[in-house]
């Protein structure tokens, strides 16, 4: 096993590439079950993530090949492989996004067979709405053994109106809508950039798909689509972490490939806190850390709002701001565990409920510390970049699940950041 070792307290400079987002990058890649014939789909990231979506297609009869330059490959064709509908628990369990292939398998093969994902450290996870839009649209869904066993005739388009917002359970609702006969709404659908990306994503390939990015998505079922040429949105939480490397260290860095109007809340908080931002056009954005922060409250709510995936690396700025912050995660009310960690670096935290209270100290103290989700691991990095003395961050296998060689682009930046055998 890995750890990143950093010795705090350098500022960042220099420009840095923003890669495609893994949240977009799963669901399509699972939506190429719909489509007849290749795709190539541009700017994915090379992380564990992806390899293990990849090994699930593979065990599902599709063609996977990634190329250099961060392009992928996959294809299916109509009528291969409809014996193989399963997604068994030793790739269910290293991942649970693979939760999105249900959809795709219940359209395209009628029948699916997920392994339940359980639930994770972040929190609960539930699956009910999934369950609950899918059988709205005709499946006949038990779980037995383990398994998420789901299997119809014909899907029919119908209305649906979600209990609560959900990023996956609209992806799969949306997956399963777009070959199903007539015509499906669907109500209070999330609208995360990764999922309008993954409905740009399925109109490309002949999909009916309007009200992208608003409460309601209308869903008119076609009968078949076609492979596509397509590249995947930037990834916002890798360009809000790599913001806050930048505010977190005082440093003074150039985004590229950051796209802003995904970006907003993120913007607007660390601007409160005391950032500098300034976007030169051309998705391009400067962060210029200074020496003042102060605290703010935060909020963690659906899009458009502040994302529970920022959480973890905003908790680590505010742990150095000026003052009393409060954070309060509306979406996973248990996931703060990073919080511990960072009182081990000397923070004052206090978490009530779904609350964590932070009381800003003049600085951060280097120490061990362990990662528990990826996220989660984001926020240790950044606490350390800032720490005074040597920080060591165990189980960083977390963190390639969903970022691409993070201490070494860290480290092009200016960062003391080593990577070590352990
Ligand atoms: C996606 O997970 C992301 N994962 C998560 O990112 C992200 O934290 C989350 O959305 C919220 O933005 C991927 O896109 C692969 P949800 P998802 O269903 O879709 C409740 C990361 O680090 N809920 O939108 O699984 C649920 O408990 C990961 O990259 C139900 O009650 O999350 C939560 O409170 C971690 N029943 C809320 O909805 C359900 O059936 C939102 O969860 C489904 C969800």
């Amino acid at each position: 096993m890995d750890k990143i070792v950093i010795e705090g307290e350098n500022r960042l400079e220099g420009r840095v590439r923003i890669n495609g987002a893994k949240n977009a990058a799963l669901p399509i890649m699972a939506a190429c079950i719909l489509l007849d014939g290749p795709s190539r789909i541009k700017g994915i990231p090379d992380i564990i993530d992806i390899q293990t979506q990849s090994e699930i297609l593979r065990n599902l009869g599709g063609g996977v090949k990634k190329t250099e330059d961060g392009t992928i490959e996959i294809i299916f064709r109509d009528g291969e492989n409809d014996d193989k509908f399963t997604a068994p628990y030793e790739l269910v369990r290293k991942m649970r996004a693979s939760i999105c292939v249900l959809g795709p398998l219940l359209s395209k093969r009628r029948r699916a067979k997920v392994s339940y994902p359980g639930g994770c450290v972040i929190g609960q996870r539930p699956i009910d709405l999934h369950i609950k839009g899918l059988a709205a649209l005709g499946a006949q869904i038990e779980t037995t053994e383990g398994y998420i066993n789901a299997s119809v005739d014909k899907l029919k388009g119908t209305h649906i109106s979600f209990a609560g917002k959900t990023v996956l359970g609209t992806c799969n609702v949306l997956t399963a809508a777009v070959l199903a006969e007539g015509i499906t709404t669907i109500e209070y659908a999330a609208c995360e950039p990764e999922v309008q990306d993954l409905a740009h994503f399925l109109n490309k390939a002949g999909a009916k798909i309007t009200g992208i990015g608003e409460n309601k998505l209308t869903v008119e079922g076609v009968q078949k689509l076609h492979g596509v040429d397509y590249e995947i949105i930037p990834d916002r939480i890798e360009a809000g972490t790599i913001m806050i490397a930048g505010a977190i260290t005082r440093g003074d860095i150039v985004l590229e490939n950051a796209r802003l109007e995904h970006l907003s809340a993120i913007i607007d908080k660390l601007r409160e806190i005391g950032v500098e931002i300034t976007p030169s056009g051309n998705n391009t954005l400067r962060v210029k850390g200074n020496g003042a922060y102060h605290a703010v409250d935060l909020m963690t709510l659906p899009y458009p709002g502040m994302p529970t995936d920022m959480q973890a690396q905003f908790m680590a700025l505010l742990c150095i701001a000026e003052g009393k912050s409060i954070i309060t995660e509306k979406i996973f009310p248990d996931r703060f565990i990073h919080a511990a960690e960072l009182r081990r670096m000397g923070a004052d935290i206090r978490v009530d409920g779904p609350s964590a209270i932070i009381r800003g100290i003049p600085f951060l103290s280097g120490t061990e510390v362990m990662v528990s989700d990826l996220r989660a691991g984001a926020g240790l990095v950044l606490a350390g970049l800032v720490a005074k003395g040597t920080t060591q961050i165990h189980r960083i296998y977390h963190l390639d699940r969903g970022y691409e060689r993070l201490a070494e682009r860290l480290s092009v930046l200016g960062a003391t950041i080593k990577r070590i055998s352990e």
